[in-house]
C-alpha cells in the first residue's frame, strides 16, 4: 500500500503570517526523500493554502506524484490543463468548510463530469473522484470515465462507537472491492492518523493512502522526515 503526502498545511502555517515560510516545496522533497509515494496539495478557490506559485513550483520538482485536489470548476480546470499534474482528484468545496466535507455526489453531475473529466484526460492527466462508500455513487464514477477512485474514510475517523466505527469499516471495505471489481484502482483517505489507520491499512484491496493534517501535525513537533517515515512503518 503507497502513501501520498498531502502537503497543505504547511501552506497554511505559512499563510498565517502572509510569510514564505515554512516552504511547502521544501516539505514535499523531505516527504519524498522520506519515502512518501506521491505528492497532494489542494488549491480552493480562495486560496486559503495552496496558490498557482506552488504547483508551478511542484511540478518542477516533485519525482514521484503530483495530484492536485480541485473542484470541478471551470477556473480549476485551466489550472490543472497549464500545471498538468499526474492525477486531479475531484473534490467538492465549500467556501465556509473547514475541510473537505464529504465524497462529490458524481449521481446528480453524470453529464458535466464525464466532458469535464475527458478534457482533462485528453491533456494526460488521470483522474480521481473522492467519493463517499456508497454502491451507487461509484458506479456513477465509472460512469463518468474516471481512473481510479479515493475513497472518503471521514465518517470512520469521526465515529467515536466501536459499532459505527466497524460498520463504517465495513462500508469502505465493500466499497474498495467494489471498485476493484469495476476495474477501478482504490485509494482512500481524510481524517487518518497514527492510531486509526490499522484498520484501513488491512483491506488489501486500497492501494493507497492519502493523509495530510496528522502527518503535518506530527512534523511540526519531530520533523517532516520523521513524520512521513513513522506513518511508513505503520503501514508497511
Ligand atoms: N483526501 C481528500 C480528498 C482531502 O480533501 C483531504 C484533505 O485535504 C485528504 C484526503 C487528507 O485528509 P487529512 O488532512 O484529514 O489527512
Amino acid at each position: 500500500m503507497r502513501l501520498s503526502v498531502n502537503v497543505d498545511h504547511f501552506a497554511t502555517l505559512r499563510e498565517a503570517r502572509r510569510s514564505n515560510e515554512p516552504e511547502p516545496v521544501l516539505a514535499a522533497l523531505l516527504a519524498e526523500q522520506a519515502g512518501a509515494d506521491g505528492i497532494v496539495c489542494h488549491i480552493r478557490g480562495d486560496r486559503r493554502h495552496i496558490k498557482e506559485r506552488d504547483l508551478r513550483l511542484f511540478r518542477q520538482v516533485i519525482k514521484t506524484k503530483l495530484n492536485i485536489e480541485m473542484a470541478a470548476t471551470e477556473e480549476m480546470k485551466k489550472i490543472a490543463l497549464e500545471i498538468k499534474p499526474d492525477v486531479v482528484s475531484l473534490v467538492p468545496e465549500r467556501e465556509e468548510e473547514l475541510t473537505t466535507e464529504g465524497g462529490l455526489d458524481v449521481l446528480s453531475n453524470i453529464t458535466y463530469l464525464r466532458t469535464h473529466i475527458q478534457e482533462l484526460q485528453n491533456a494526460g492527466i488521470k483522474i480521481s473522484i473522492f467519493v463517499d462508500p456508497n454502491l451507487k455513487q461509484i458506479d456513477a464514477c465509472k460512469t463518468v470515465g474516471v481512473d481510479l477512485i479515493e475513497i472518503n474514510t471521514g465518517k470512520y475517523a469521526d465515529s467515536k462507537v466501536e459499532k459505527e466505527r466497524n460498520k463504517a469499516i465495513q462500508e469502505i471495505q465493500t466499497a474498495a472491492r467494489y471498485a476493484k471489481n469495476l476495474g477501478l484502482e482504490a485509494h482512500a483517505g481524510h481524517g487518518l492518523d497514527y492510531k486509526n489507520i490499522r484498520p484501513i491499512v488491512e483491506i488489501p484491496e486500497i492501494t493507497e493512502l492519502s493523509i495530510g493534517f496528522s502527518i503535518v501535525a506530527r512534523a511540526a513537533i519531530v520533523g517532516i522526515e520523521m513524520a512521513v517515515r513513522e506513518m511508513i512503518s505503520l503501514i508497511d
